[in-house]
């Protein structure tokens, strides 16, 4: 856990004076809401971090570092954690993995794609606060490491960033081969520490792979693993990156009868091809909006295109945060196909698509 600086000891050093004295002077606040002006990470309503640096790294990619208050549990290597963000007074999630080894505090390495990452790449600065959710997720390094395949691409190197951190210099027994595709050097995250890291311990090697000049990684057939790593298939391989890098993947490792070895980290929900359905009008009944959106459009997508605000996590289907009553009609699983939808069903926004006409209880 991060040590306590001096505004923590603070903000607990006068709660239980402040408490009781502050209620009545401060309603509609309450004394953890006066206190947060004194030390924004004492809130016990909403676990904080403060950041501390924000390191770019790439022209669209930059790393920041933050101080996480009370409540944060330390993160293992691979896991990720919910990080919200106001952007125009309105609060926004998203899922970042946490790049530093475990033991260390966490930073999350950011490639600047859209709403939320555009404004944690470029507008970030020190002593800011972020929002947070503690550290989860199953993608984390085994107890004891048999030699490993990583195969990454893009900012899917941020998970595994920190298992090799967490692995190489503290293990003699470390034994990792890196496979990372990356457009050019230029775009390869975290190049310049990965190779010292090399250099300095044998049981790394890291094998760069530039899409712009190969194409991508072909792994339709093994020659392309053969060729870069020939002992893969006895290797525990752990991949994380864009859907057809990792669908590949999935197929290539069954079909070498080794799928059991391998572990994905996916940053997207997998949808099923052509699930699609009719779509229709989604009424938010609380937020008083109604819009009209096709088969294939998430429910978390369509409230936020009307302006209702949503809670949100993942974004994939995992963490349940967008859990939303369903009213009336019914919906579709994106990941299945399957049409479902009883009055008063908690629905999964973000992978649910409207199956004709439906109304949402927000
Ligand atoms: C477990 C997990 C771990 C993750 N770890 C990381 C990480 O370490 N680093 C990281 O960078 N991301 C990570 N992500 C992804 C991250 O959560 C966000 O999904 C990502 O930052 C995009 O969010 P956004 O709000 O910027 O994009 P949104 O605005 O939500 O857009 C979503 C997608 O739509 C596309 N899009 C948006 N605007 C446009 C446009 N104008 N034109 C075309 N396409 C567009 C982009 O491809 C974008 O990815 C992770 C996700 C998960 C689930
Ligand atoms: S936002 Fe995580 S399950 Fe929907």
């Amino acid at each position: 856990m991060p040590s306590m600086r001096p505004l923590d000891r603070l903000a607990k050093a006068v709660s239980p004076v402040l408490s009781p004295l502050a209620k009545p002077l401060t309603t509609p606040l309450t004394p953890q809401d006066f206190l947060s002006l004194i030390n924004p990470l004492s809130s016990a309503r909403q676990l904080r971090g403060v950041v501390t640096s924000v390191v770019p790294e790439t022209t669209d990619t930059a790393t920041i570092h933050f101080r996480p208050g009370h409540g944060w549990d330390p993160h293992m290597a691979g896991q990720w954690a919910r990080v919200g963000v106001e952007i125009d007074g309105v609060r926004h999630w998203r899922s970042y993995s946490l790049t530093t080894a475990a033991g260390e505090d966490p930073a999350i390495t950011v490639h600047a794609e859209g709403l939320v990452s555009d404004s944690l790449v470029q507008r970030t600065r020190p002593g800011d606060v972020l929002h947070l959710d503690v550290p989860q997720g199953d993608f984390v390094l085994p107890e004891h490491p048999r030699p490993l395949l990583m195969l990454t691409a893009g900012s899917g190197l941020t998970p595994v960033m920190s298992m090799i951190r967490t692995l190489v210099g503290r293990r003699d027994d470390a034994d990792v081969v890196l496979v990372h595709s990356s457009r050019s050097a230029e775009d390869a995250l975290f190049a310049e520490e990965l190779a010292e890291l090399s250099t300095a311990h044998p049981g790394l090697r890291v094998v760069h792979w530039y899409s712009g000049e190969r194409g991508r990684i072909d792994l339709t057939s093994t020659d392309t693993l053969d060729e870069l790593c020939p002992d893969w298939p006895s290797r525990a391989a752990y991949a994380c990156g864009p859907p057809e890098m990792l669908d590949a993947a999935e197929r290539l490792w069954h079909d070498a009868d080794a799928r059991h070895s391998l572990v994905i980290e996916r940053f997207a929900p997998v949808v099923l091809d052509g699930q699609g359905g009719e779509g229709g009008v989604v009424t938010f009944l609380r937020s008083d909006r109604e819009i009209e959106v096709d088969g294939s459009t998430t429910l978390l997508e369509a409230a936020e295109s009307a302006g209702v605000m949503m809670p949100s996590g993942c974004r994939m289907g995992i963490c349940h945060t967008c859990l939303t009553p369903l009213r009336a009609g019914k919906v579709r699983d994106l990941r299945t196909g399957e049409v479902h939808g009883d009055e008063g069903q908690s629905i999964q926004t973000c992978v649910s698509a409207a199956a004709g006409p439906c109304h949402l209880e927000i």
